[in-house]
This record gives C-alpha cells, structure tokens and sequence, in this order.
C-alpha cells in the first residue's frame, strides 16, 4: 500500500523549514506550481552543481546554450510538439499540454508556447554551436532551464508540475555510433544517482516499449524510482534518431548535417538525450533522505542527506549564548570554516540538543560546538571543538582545523 504519510511529512517538512512552498500560497495557491525556499534553493544549486561537473565539466567534449524559453512557434511545429505533445481526457479526445502565449500587442501578437522541453532550445542553435565553437563529432550540449507543460492533472508535490526544471544534454553522434553513446550516458546517470546519494537499489530502469515512447524517440530508457506513491519515471535517456536536426532542416531550410571527414558526404547527425528533471531529483532526495528514529529517548526526524547536497554544510554553536567569550570563539571558528563553504549556520537558541534537532531535521552533517575546554579551561583540549555527526549523533574532539578537513572532504 502507497505510503501516503510518508509524502504528507516530507510536504510538511519541505514547507515548514523552508526547502518547498506552494506556489502562490496567499492566494490559495496555483496547481502544478511550486516555489523554492532558502534550503531549497541551495539544496538545488548543489544537484545543478554535481549533474554540470559530470555531464559537462568532467567532459572533453561538451558545450552549452542557455536558451529563450519563448521560440518561434515553427520549432515546435518542426518537432512535432504542435502535432502530437498531448494527452487523452474524456472520450479519448486528445488535448496539447503546450502553454500557449502571445508576443507582441495589438495585431502584431504572435501566438507561441512555452517550451515544454529545454532540448528545442539545443536543437535550433546546433548550427550556431558549430560555427562557432567549431566541434567535432560526437559531441554535446548541455543546458539547465525551465519547462513549462499544461499538465492535465499535476499531482504528487514535485513530481508533476506545471513549470519544472530540466537539466538536458544532446548527443550528437554518428548514427553507426549510437549505442557506444546511449551506454555511456546510461552509465553516467546511474554514477550521478549515487553521486548525489539516491539510496542504493530505489533507481530502476524500465525499457519504454515503442508504442509507449515520445514521438521522436526511437529507443527509450526510463529512470524509475521508488516513490511513496509508487514506482514512476524519474529521468528518461532517449535515442532520437536523427528525428529532431532532419526536422529542423526540412522545416527551417537551413542545413543542419555535417561533413564526414573520412568519406566526405553530409549527414544529419543522430541524438542521444540523457533528461533529468531537477525538481523530481529533488523528491527523490527528501525521500531517499527522510528518516525518523529516537536518540537519548527523544523521538527526532532527520535528513541523511549526502553531504554534497546537504544545503547547510555545518552549524557552529557556543555552549552557552550568555557567555562573551564562547560566543566570540564561537564566531572566530565560524568565519574558520566559512573558507571551506560559505554555508556554515550559526545557532545558540534553546539547549544544544533541541539546535542539534533543528539541523537534523534540515540534513546537515555537522555540528560543531565550542565550549570551555576550547577557551583552554583544560589546556591540553585548547583550541578543539566537538563535532557532533548528524546520523549517529557520535561526537568527537578535534582541532578547529581538522573539523574544516572533516567538511572539506565530506562535500567534495
Ligand atoms: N527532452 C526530453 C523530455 O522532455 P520527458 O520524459 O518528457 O523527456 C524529461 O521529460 C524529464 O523531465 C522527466 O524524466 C522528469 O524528470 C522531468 N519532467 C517531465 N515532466 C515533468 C513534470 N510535469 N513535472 C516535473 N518534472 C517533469
């Protein structure tokens, strides 16, 4: 039976410690819409961060766009979107999920759409990547933005959105080349799944069978997850074809194949599509993460989350709030830290055990605390501090510069 509580907490969770609000929540809100808070906003760079260093980064043979969310309506009439982007309601009538939009005032307004996928925004500046950064084959574009798509019923927090976020990559290859590539990039999706700390054993791929497939694709994988509500699509690695340059050709007239040193003739070059969705990653996280035991009799909720993605890397505290000069070491291995990651919180409300709930519920890794014997009261622990981790509630004493190493290595 589909854990419904579990989602309900981590709703609560996200809202009220700022990770995930609704969307225009004053006014009662907007369905599909969903805004990010402080810890949210951080815990997404992080995920941006890890899926840019190892799918372009790391990489020799990529490049990037950042395209206009709004496009000439002919790239997606090109691209089949116009045609076939849509779902079934009543009766089996089929309605488009394309937002539509106008450009312009008065007569002049242009019908158009927002994109319902950040991949048109690749494909209509391919020529524009070739010339000007001059790229051999195979070779990609990456780009993170949003999307936009009229969800006939958008449900279950994050996972079904009205405006979401993609993080794309387009690979174009030789055609004789595909699949060295699909198996490249299908490898490097599950390294990034454990990278940013999917719970081993929760991603599963499901081979899409063709009558299930997007329109452009000729070979899909589906990245599953074990959701509360179930097993569903997480990312999805696409071949599709040379579906999407052949189209844009066609439909722009301009010539979007390249030479083929070796023999000389022109070709459209093919696409393998690793797309991830940033904010369904994000649930997978709070899901993967979510966690609830007792610790020294208290019942406490916790987020294991990666230290990489944690959104708060460390919290710095001094015993007691009413003592100067413990909140001024305090401050001093604070501003230490800072040069490991800027986001070091700082927190001297209430007793230390309930600071130390606050940061677990929020997943940060550590905490740190400065107390007498820092100042030297026992002298042979001056200048140390506990650190206190997160899942085992284990603390140990260190210097203030091996604690900044714990960080260091911990979020590399
Ligand atoms: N360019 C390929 C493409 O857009 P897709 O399977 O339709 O393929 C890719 O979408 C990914 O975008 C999905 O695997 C999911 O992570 C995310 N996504 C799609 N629709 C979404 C929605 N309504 N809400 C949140 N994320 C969505």
């Amino acid at each position: 039976m589909a854990d419904l509580t579990l989602m309900e907490k981590i709703v609560s969770l996200a809202k009220r410690r700022g990770f995930v609000y609704p969307g225009s929540e004053i006014y009662g809100g907007l369905a599909g819409t969903y805004d990010y808070g402080l810890l949210g906003v951080l815990l997404q760079e992080n995920i941006k961060q890890i899926w840019w260093r190892m799918f372009i980064d790391e990489r020799e043979d990529m490049y990037s766009v950042d395209a206009a969310i709004l496009m000439n309506p002919k790239v997606w009439e090109a691209s089949g979107h116009v045609a076939g982007f849509a779902d079934p309601i009543e009766g089996g009538k089929m309605f488009n999920v394309m937002f539509t939009t106008s450009v312009g005032a008065g007569e002049e307004a242009t019908p158009t759409y927002l994109r319902p996928e950040t991949a048109g925004g690749i494909f209509a500046n391919f020529k524009n990547v070739l010339d000007s950064m001059h790229p051999a084959l195979p070779f990609g574009i990456g780009q993170i933005g949003k999307a936009f798509r009229n969800e006939i019923a958008p449900r279950d927090f994050l996972f079904r959105m009205r405006e979401f976020k993609q993080m794309e990559v387009e690979y174009f290859v030789k055609e004789s080349e595909w699949k060295k590539a699909f198996e490249e990039w299908r490898a490097l999706m599950h390294r990034y799944a454990e990278a940013i700390g999917l719970a081993k054993g929760t991603v599963h791929e499901l081979e899409v069978p063709p009558q299930e497939r997007a329109h452009y694709s000729k070979r899909t994988i589906d990245f599953e997850f074990d959701y509360p509500f179930g097993r569903k699509e997480l990312w999805g690695l696409a071949y599709r074809g040379d579906f999407d340059l052949a189209a844009h050709t066609q439909a722009s007239g301009v010539d979007l194949s390249v030479l083929d040193e070796e023999t000389n003739e022109r070709f459209i070059p093919h696409v393998i599509e690793p797309s991830l969705g940033v904010d369904r990653t994000i649930l997978a996280i709070l899901v993967s993460a979510y966690r609830e035991d007792t610790m020294g009799d208290e019942a406490r909720v916790y987020l294991a989350l990666d230290p990489k993605v944690a959104p708060i890397k460390a919290m710095v505290s001094p015993l007691l709030k009413n003592k100067p000069e413990l909140v001024a070491k305090a401050k001093e291995v604070r501003i230490e830290l800072q040069k490991v990651h800027p986001w070091i919180a700082w927190d001297d409300n209430g007793n230390i055990g309930k600071r130390y709930r606050r940061q677990d519920e929020i997943g940060t890794p550590f905490c740190i605390t400065i107390d007498f014997d820092t100042l030297g009261e026992k002298p042979e622990l001056k200048d140390t501090v506990t650190l206190r981790h997160r899942d085992t509630g284990t603390q140990e004493r260190l210097t203030v510069l091996e604690a900044a190493k714990r960080i260091r290595e911990a979020i590399r």
